[in-house]
């Protein structure tokens, strides 16, 4: 097959497959935390450091530098070109790769979606013109009314009543639409059953609530029953024109009856984007029976800089909070706020506004907790923070997370505050979060910058300092250098397994150079501690006093690091060290050259002379 494969579809494909499941049919991985490992299949080692993360659909070898997505992975591993790797994986889930000249079939596929549009929009209106004129609207508009609704409030929103009966909108479209039935199954409007393929409306008998995209074209439907049945709403389902995880109900409106559209606030129901809006708090919308998606707040915040969710004070209310909270973190960054708002148990934003007014609900609107407040709260909640293990729980809790926001004036700030938490410096958290991040696949920065100023009025403390503080790998911050230590070093780090066959660390004594005392600890370690690897040499030096700092130049150290090809690690690591060892040689032969001016050599100083003249030779 030939033809370009359409973007959109490997975006779907990567959406569709698991990374996980991807590499584990192919090599055996290990659960290893919230991450999986398995010995790396791209070079050779003995120690597994090859992780795939399931959160982040990403592969990452620390020891040979080899990383990637699913198709990457394919890639490599199958040594397949690109859209060979593509039909792999698209044939794993029952996918048929579309390519650039199946244009016709493109065409035809935005006319239906065209037609859909359309049905709906017709839908739309036969439902509003239902609860204006239908023979049994007085009851449709008696539970508008007992539920506060107003006929302008209700016009806005555009509500509608589907009236009893099984084919009202059925017989409507088909009026005028040859393919009605295909078109309305294809929309949602209509369900099949599939045992007697009987076909009916599915709205019925019920209040509608019209969802609609950013240019307020009908794309689906919620559906309330007027009395206690169940279920209480009906909503469409997934079709082409629908998509829950992306579309808020209100959005819309909000945008056209809102002077200028500062902030959202995320409510659950439909009642209660109406019933805000009712009492003039015109810019809510509500997510469709879902959870906040990034792609939620991705459409948010092109839109604007604040949104405050919320949540009932109930037990399934914080936990859809803590979500909420999660799915901020990678979003947030200078400039943007999310805020937290936690409703009194059995009460939702309708009932509230209703029974205090729209002006002591703003107020607690106002009063809600800001993003950085209700991290700290919600992940210290069930922790000690004054026992060291609460602290130390905490930090590891705290620190993933905040490594993952943007890099940011926010960021920072959060980890001052761990800092402040914990009684930790900011360089031991630093290590600690780095060297987190090495055993893990690393995060994907964006080129962003930190911004100038933090919000108004919404962080207390200024910040300490204002460069990055976590820095992109290229970055250096010292003025660490790459030279024969550093980069024996930088190998180790990468391959430990070559410490059993490297020189003995006594071998270096007496070379006196930067951080030769590291490589010595590093050789010391990796080999005499069975199994070790960076993981367990960070976790073994982190509480050591006297070791604890070298983390920190390691850190440094692996920020420099060039990536190694792994045929070459062995010979550059012993070539390095014998070269170190050589620089021993040559300086205890100048100082000895230099001693003979001074005084008579001892007899003893002229044996190690000997001895080292013939090393020299040998080596060369
Ligand atoms: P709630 O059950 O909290 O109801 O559902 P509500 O919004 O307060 O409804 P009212 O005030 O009784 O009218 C919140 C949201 O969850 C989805 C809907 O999107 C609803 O607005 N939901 C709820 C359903 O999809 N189906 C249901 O049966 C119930
Ligand atoms: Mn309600």
């Amino acid at each position: 097959m030939s033809g370009r494969i359409p973007q959109h579809f490997i975006d779907d494909l990567l959406a569709r497959v698991n990374i996980v499941d991807v590499v584990d049919s192919r090599i055996k991985l290990k659960r290893a935390g919230k991450n999986y490992s398995a010995l790396c299949p791209f070079h050779k080692e003995k120690s597994p450091s090859f992780s795939v993360s399931a959160d982040k659909q990403f592969y990452y070898c620390f020891g040979c530098g080899a990383g990637g997505n699913a198709l990457g992975f394919v890639m490599e591993f199958e040594r397949l070109s690109f859209p060979e790797a593509v039909e792999e994986l698209a044939k794993t889930v029952g996918l048929e790769v579309p390519h650039e000249h199946d244009r016709e079939r493109d065409v035809a596929k935005e006319k239906q979606v065209k037609k859909q549009f359309d049905l709906l929009e017709e839908a739309n209106q036969f439902y509003q013109k239902q609860l204006r004129s239908h023979s049994e609207r007085e009851k449709a508009v008696a539970y508008l009314k007992k539920r506060g609704v107003s006929g302008q409030i209700a016009a806005r929103f555009q509500l509608g009543y589907a009236p009893p009966g099984w084919d009202n909108l059925q017989q409507h479209i088909a009026k005028e639409q040859a393919d009605a039935d295909a078109l309305l199954l294809a929309s949602g409007m209509m369900v099949e059953n599939e045992e007697r393929g009987r076909r009916y409306d599915r709205f019925r008998d019920r209040i509608m609530f019209p969802i609609r995209d950013m240019r307020g074209r009908t794309i689906g439907f919620g559906a309330r029953v007027l009395t206690n049945e169940k279920p209480k709403y009906l909503n469409s389902p997934e079709t082409d024109t629908f998509h829950k995880g992306r579309e808020l109900y209100g959005l819309y409106e909000a945008r056209q009856n809102t002077g200028t559209l500062e902030k959202l606030l995320i409510v659950e129901g439909y009642m209660d984007v109406v019933s805000l809006a009712q009492h003039g708090l015109t810019w809510s919308v509500a997510t469709l029976g879902t959870a906040t998606t990034d792609a939620h707040l991705e459409r948010i915040f092109k839109l604007v800089n604040e949104v405050v969710f919320c949540f009932d004070g109930d037990a399934a209310g914080r936990q859809a909070a803590k979500r909420a909270l999660h799915t901020c973190v990678p979003v947030l960054r200078d400039g943007l706020m999310a805020r937290f708002l936690f409703l009194p148990d059995g009460e939702d934003p309708d009932t509230l506004v209703r029974s205090e007014g729209v002006e002591a609900f703003s107020q607690r609107v106002n009063e809600s907790l800001p993003f950085s407040e209700y991290f700290f709260k919600a992940l210290s909640e069930d922790i000690d923070l004054t026992s060291m293990d609460g602290r130390a729980r905490f930090s590891t809790e705290a620190l993933p997370l905040i490594r993952t926001m943007q890099v940011s004036v926010l960021q920072q700030m959060m980890m001052d505050r761990v800092a402040e938490m914990t009684g930790l410096s900011i360089d031991q958290l630093d290590t600690i979060a780095n060297l987190h991040a090495k055993v893990e696949p690393p995060v994907q920065f964006e080129a962003e910058s930190v911004a100038p100023a933090p919000q108004r009025g919404y962080f207390e403390s200024k910040p300490r300092r204002q460069e990055q503080r976590f820095e992109p790998v290229e970055q250096v911050r010292s003025g660490t250098r790459i030279n024969l230590v550093n980069s024996a070093i930088s190998i180790l780090m990468h391959r430990p397994d070559l410490a059993a066959q490297a020189v003995k660390p006594e071998e270096l004594d007496g070379v006196l150079l930067e951080n030769i005392g590291l490589l010595k600890a590093l050789l010391h370690y990796f080999q005499n501690t069975p199994d070790a690897s960076l993981g367990t040499l960070a976790l073994d030096w982190q509480h050591d006093p006297e070791l604890m700092p070298n983390l920190l130049v390691l850190n440094e150290i692996s920020q420099l690091d060039p990536v190694l090809s792994n045929v070459d690690a062995q010979v550059l690591l012993n070539d390095a060290l014998q070269r170190l060892v050589a620089r021993k040689t040559e300086k205890q032969l100048r100082d000895l050259t230099q001693l003979s001016r001074e005084r008579p050599l001892t007899s003893e100083e002229k044996v190690l002379l000997a001895t080292l003249l013939a090393q020299r030779n040998n080596s060369q």
